[in-house]
């Protein structure tokens, strides 16, 4: 599924990448973590739990763990990633499934059953404005009574000076992460100079389309989720969710 023909796509050697690099370049990553396991509420035995781009399994194996009588979905565009997940599902041993999808295409939106969570950790931002106002809809459309969407993800900054301080803020939490993990700056270097920090240059890569945080709420709240709210921000990523009243 992962495209390796298209210049721009993600591959699966991106996926390795992001496997290798992620605990150094995304910020408070274990914040991000329990952050949206914290505002999905009380899961009924069964529950369905959808997350979109899955990665390597981080946020599914801590939704597993607070939630280990529910079904768990997880989908990516990438087999790297998939199988990651469903070792980590089977660790904890939640019932699961998993598939390959591409998030720009609609036809794996629909579940048998009522949807009580979907989530998606960094990656919605490979969606367009119109794209992800879409997702929003389709999402909304498969939710039972109560469930939420809960999106983490870059936003798009609205001024320079926004850009600007984003761009600080995630080269410093990088530069922190890397003297905790390996007590030197060298991962710095490398997250600078391989072009990571999207704020550093926001028109560099095609795949990647961050739109405002305020735009997104208003699309949440658009597709007809209630109690859209802002749980977490930094450097640029922030984590936002809406509830099927
Ligand atoms: C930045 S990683 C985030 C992974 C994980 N959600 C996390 O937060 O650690 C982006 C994920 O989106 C997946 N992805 C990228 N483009 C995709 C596409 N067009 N369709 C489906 N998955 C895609 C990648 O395989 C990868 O797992």
């Amino acid at each position: 599924m992962t495209d390796t023909t298209h210049p721009d796509a993600w591959t699966e050697e991106t996926s390795q990448h992001f496997i290798d690099y992620g605990a150094y370049f995304v910020p408070e990553r274990e914040v991000q973590v329990e952050t949206v396991v914290s505002v999905i509420p009380p899961a009924p035995d069964g529950a369905v739990i959808v997350e979109i781009c899955c990665g390597e399994g981080l946020l599914a194996e801590a939704i597993a763990r607070q939630f280990p009588k529910a079904v768990f979905h997880a989908l990516d565009g990438s087999k790297t990633m998939l199988d990651s997940t469903a070792a980590k599902l089977d660790a904890v041993g939640v019932e699961h499934s998993s598939a390959l999808m591409d998030i720009a295409e609609t036809g794996w939106r629909n579940f048998d059953s009522p949807v009580h969570a979907f989530v998606s950790s960094l990656a919605v931002h490979h969606l367009d404005g119109p794209g992800k106002a879409q997702l929003f809809k389709d999402l909304a459309g498969q939710l039972a009574p109560g469930g939420v969407v809960v999106i983490c993800d870059l936003v798009e900054a609205q001024r320079d000076a926004g850009l600007k301080l984003w761009e600080r803020h995630w080269d410093t939490g990088v530069a922190q992460r890397a003297q905790e993990l390996d007590g030197n700056d060298k991962m710095l270097h490398f997250f600078r100079d391989d072009g990571w920090n999207y704020y550093s240059a926001p028109d560099a890569d095609p795949i990647d389309m961050p739109s405002s945080l305020f735009d997104q709420m208003r699309w949440m709240s658009e597709a007809g989720l209630v109690e859209v709210d802002v749980h977490w921000l930094k450097a640029g990523h922030a984590i936002f969710s809406g509830r099927k009243g």
